[in-house]
């Protein structure tokens, strides 16, 4: 039997495709993981990340409601159930209340397409190009009251060349997130 003592347990919060998921699911496989994915939730029963979860026989489940505090009370009694001890977001494209926030009273982790404190909110890529900035890249965040504004833990930039589009942006900032999800983990488990 796999030696789970001592590994954290992570719920990671999805609204779409759910490749970073994929990415922390592949890390927590490996031997030396310091983490165990025990739920995944998402706010869209259409998430292609909820099959991702089934595939792997992770606890997923959809709640659904439109209405932010009774998804947000749903969940906190799920995560409490679970004895989750960190909160990863992956693609969740909800904001969480101050009041979520504060109940759950452990780590939240965010993943955000750019470097932060640049271009908090959506469509990073089109406002990095449109800014002619010459880099661009992913960062991975503690979540606090303030949308995308809570301590970067890990960051990676790459070089915005002239003929990148969003769409092209976006491709090569994916591959930087999945690799730097699980080291902002790792170093924030270790050294934080
Ligand atoms: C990722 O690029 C992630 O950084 C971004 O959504 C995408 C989700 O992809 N998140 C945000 O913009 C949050 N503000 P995925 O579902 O394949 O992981």
């Amino acid at each position: 039997m796999e030696k789970l003592i001592g590994r954290k347990k992570i719920a990671v919060f999805i609204s779409g495709r759910g490749s970073n998921l994929k990415s922390l699911i592949n890390y927590s496989k490996t031997k030396k993981s310091l983490i165990e994915i025990v739920l995944v939730i998402s706010n869209n029963e259409l998430a292609k990340g909820l099959n991702l979860a089934s595939k792997y026989k992770i606890n997923n489940l959809t709640i659904s409601a439109k209405n932010k505090k009774k998804f947000e009370f749903s969940a906190l009694r799920i995560l409490k159930k679970n004895k989750v001890d960190i909160l990863c977001l992956a693609g969740f494209m909800r904001i969480l209340s101050p009041t979520f926030i504060k109940k759950f009273s452990k780590p939240i982790l965010n993943i955000h397409p750019s470097l932060l404190p640049k271009y908090k909110g959506l469509n990073t890529h089109y406002k990095a190009i449109k800014n002619k900035d010459k880099f661009s890249g992913a960062s991975v965040h503690i979540v606090n009251e303030k949308l995308d504004s809570g301590k970067v833990i890990l960051q990676k930039k790459i070089k915005i060349i002239k003929k990148d589009t969003p769409k092209s942006l976006e491709k090569k900032i994916l591959k930087i997130e999945h690799q730097i999800y699980k080291k902002a983990i790792i170093k924030f488990l270790t050294s934080f």
